[in-house]
């Protein structure tokens, strides 16, 4: 065959592929046909409006691109977000989510749990253990591009999470391969603390933000997540045999980037030029430590209401 005919050949092969996957997914319920990842848009995203979180910005990038290229990865992502309140973990999970799925997440196969409201009460623990795997387990033989979020574990009941141990890791007797190809976020405030401490220690030292990497701080999170029975991850299982894929550490946010997040949302609501409210709200921020004046107690978590004032 000509390299001609070979071309033709190929892009008509592509078109008829094209038409067929389209009528098949108009007509079935195929999680694949929802699933349409953007890489270049999650991290666009994240670079654009995620402000002072350059680990959580590689960190999700890199390793939700390195997952995703490999067409069967022998077991599945599992990144847990660490950092204190307001700092932006929820809503990065929610981008995660958002340029997974072409419904983003109302997506049928984005499960959001947080404890409060489905495990509330501590006592029943083995009773949410069965419901949670059963689950699990049936969303992954529905869908195998499940993606799980599981937000504040430091209010999840202590050895609750440990039944998901055997989708975690590369374990080749759970059913089939579709527990493989799942995305699982952790999210707590848990090790705040030490992430707080580092970056004031470099801010200290008169390092620049950016210099901070993830081996200053994993082992340290690793290791308070294993060691508080208020992390959800209390002498878990899954953090002894290293399931998680990545740690993502949150750092504290400094009145710049609380003085960002305020412009975004004035900007949102026509008013980017009302720097006189973003001075106001940065200024009527509780910053810590008190000799500094650093970081923001509540991240950006309050701009909104805040902007409501002073608007
Ligand atoms: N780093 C950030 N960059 C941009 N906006 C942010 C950032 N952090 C927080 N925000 C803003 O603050 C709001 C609250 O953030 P988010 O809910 O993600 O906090 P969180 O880290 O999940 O806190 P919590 O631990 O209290 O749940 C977000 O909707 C967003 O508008
Ligand atoms: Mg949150």
């Amino acid at each position: 065959m000509s390299v001609f005919r070979c071309v033709v050949f190929l892009s008509l092969y592509n078109q008829v592929c094209g038409v067929f996957h389209k009528l098949y997914c108009t007509v079935s319920e195929n999680c694949d046909c929802d699933f349409k990842p953007n890489i270049k848009d999650l991290e666009w995203d994240l670079y654009k409006n995620i402000y002072g979180q350059h680990l959580a910005q590689d960190i999700v990038s890199e390793e939700v691109a390195t997952f995703l290229q490999n067409k069967s990865p022998d077991r599945p992502l599992v990144l847990s977000f660490h950092g204190s309140s307001g700092t932006g973990k929820t809503l990065v999970s929610t981008m995660l989510g958002n340029h997974l799925y072409g419904s983003a997440m109302s997506s049928p196969y984005v499960h959001q749990f947080v404890p409060t409201l489905h495990f509330p009460l501590p006592h029943f623990v083995k009773k949410y253990r069965v419901e949670l795997k059963s689950w699990v387990e049936g969303n992954l033989t529905d869908c195998g591009r499940s993606v799980f979020i599981f937000d504040e574990m430091e209010k999840m009941p202590p050895g609750l999470i440990d039944v998901l141990e055997p989708f975690l890791g590369p374990n080749h007797v759970v059913f089939r391969t579709n527990y493989r190809k799942a995305i699982y976020v952790f999210i707590s405030t848990t090790g705040e603390k030490v992430i707080n401490k580092v970056t004031e220690e470099n801010r200290q030292a008169g390092r620049e933000r950016e210099e901070i990497r993830l081996t200053d701080l994993q082992d340290d999170i690793a290791q308070t997540l294993y060691n508080h029975n208020t992390s959800g991850f209390f002498h878990s299982s899954i953090i002894k045999k290293k399931l998680i894929t990545g740690f993502v550490p949150f750092l504290p946010l400094s009145r710049r980037h609380v003085e960002r997040c305020v412009r975004s949302q004035l900007c949102q609501r026509d008013s980017c030029n009302r720097s006189d409210v973003v001075e106001a709200v940065g200024g009527d921020m509780i910053y810590t430590p008190v000799a500094g004046q650093y970081f923001s107690t509540t991240g950006c978590k309050a701009v909104s209401a805040k902007i409501n004032f002073f608007l």
